[in-house]
């Protein structure tokens, strides 16, 4: 089997503007730094889409009008609880559904599957670990309705094309009348977007140079860690944050597993992330060319993030 993860390193890593992709922050060490960015004040996308599934529950639910029972499929659920209060209102209100969690990370899966058994008994849940579009595929032949969620903002990650070829795949995977809830981070006060990304703690850094770790463990790799830097800015035109590794001297790595030396110039960058920022407008130019029609955005009371609303 190819290693992907050592392909796009490698093709990363030797493309004439570097680059690594932030879906390979996720290890497990990653994982833990990221619950630690969640944690941070500064990083506000977290308590907006926490208030939002809080407080409008019971909005969103009688904004879908379905009947029951319904399933509720969650696209990257991760191992956190950023549905529990949705849920959590479902179950209260004593509304008939099934919760599909999807995640690549059989951990993950299973720290989360544990909790909620825990926290809500009455919860039906079937978690599943894979491909999303393997997983979707099976709604299309189910016959209840389906709410899919793409929380956290993760949509912000993609390129805009990207985005686009990603909301068009869940749609085809969609029966007419399901429904997708997606999160996205929304334009703002540009310094807001800068001390969340920029952070003065040093999380966001740590969260970056850990791909270096990583690539040192998986790949066999020599970089020293201390010789590298993280950079990051916030376009408010465009609203892309962009997230870069920065050499700190002129150097060579080697990666032992692939028997290749790259080198670095002094103050070479390494492009990791995109966390892309909408408007509203925006977001619904986005919907229409994915093939939905918004329902409804809910915002938090700041209106720094929305989970839109959105129907086949
Ligand atoms: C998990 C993709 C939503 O882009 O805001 C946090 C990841 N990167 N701080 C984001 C992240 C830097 C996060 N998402």
């Amino acid at each position: 089997m190819v290693n992907t993860f050592a392909q796009d390193v490698l093709n990363g890593l030797t493309a004439k503007n570097k680059h690594l992709s932030s879906k390979y922050f996720y290890d497990d060490n990653g994982s833990r730094i990221f619950q630690e960015i969640m944690n941070m004040p500064e990083y506000y996308l977290t308590n907006a889409e926490f208030e939002i599934l809080s407080m409008q529950s019971k909005q969103i639910i009688d904004a879908l009008g379905f009947s029951t029972p319904f399933n509720i499929i969650e696209l990257g659920a991760g191992d956190g609880l950023k549905t529990f209060k949705l849920l959590e209102y479902l179950v209260n209100a004593n509304i008939q559904f099934n919760y599909v969690p999807i995640d690549i990370s059989q951990e993950a899966i299973d720290i989360l599957t544990e909790r909620l058994k825990e926290r809500l008994p009455g919860l039906n849940i079937k978690p599943k670990v894979g491909d999303y579009f393997e997983i979707l595929k099976v709604n299309k032949e189910s016959a209840y309705p389906s709410l899919l969620l793409f929380l956290g903002g993760n949509i912000g990650n993609y390129q805009e094309e990207k985005a686009s070829e990603l909301l068009s795949l869940f749609n085809e995977n969609m029966k007419t009348g399901d429904k997708l809830l997606v999160g996205f981070d929304i334009k703002k006060n540009p310094i807001i977007i800068h001390n969340a990304y920029f952070d003065k703690h040093g999380v966001t850094k740590r969260f970056n140079l850990n791909l270096l770790v990583r690539i040192n463990r998986e790949l066999d790799a020599d970089f020293k860690i201390d010789d590298f830097d993280f950079y990051c800015h916030y376009d408010p035109i465009s609203g892309d944050v962009k997230s870069y590794i920065v050499s700190l001297r002129k150097q060579t790595v080697v990666l032992g597993a692939l028997n290749k030396t790259i080198h670095f110039n002094y103050n070479e960058l390494i492009w990791t992330e995109l966390s892309k920022k909408y408007t509203i407008y925006e977001i619904s130019n986005l919907a229409e060319a994915t093939n939905f029609k918004l329902t409804s955005n809910f915002l938090d009371c700041k209106h720094y993030f929305t989970d839109s609303l959105w129907v086949k």
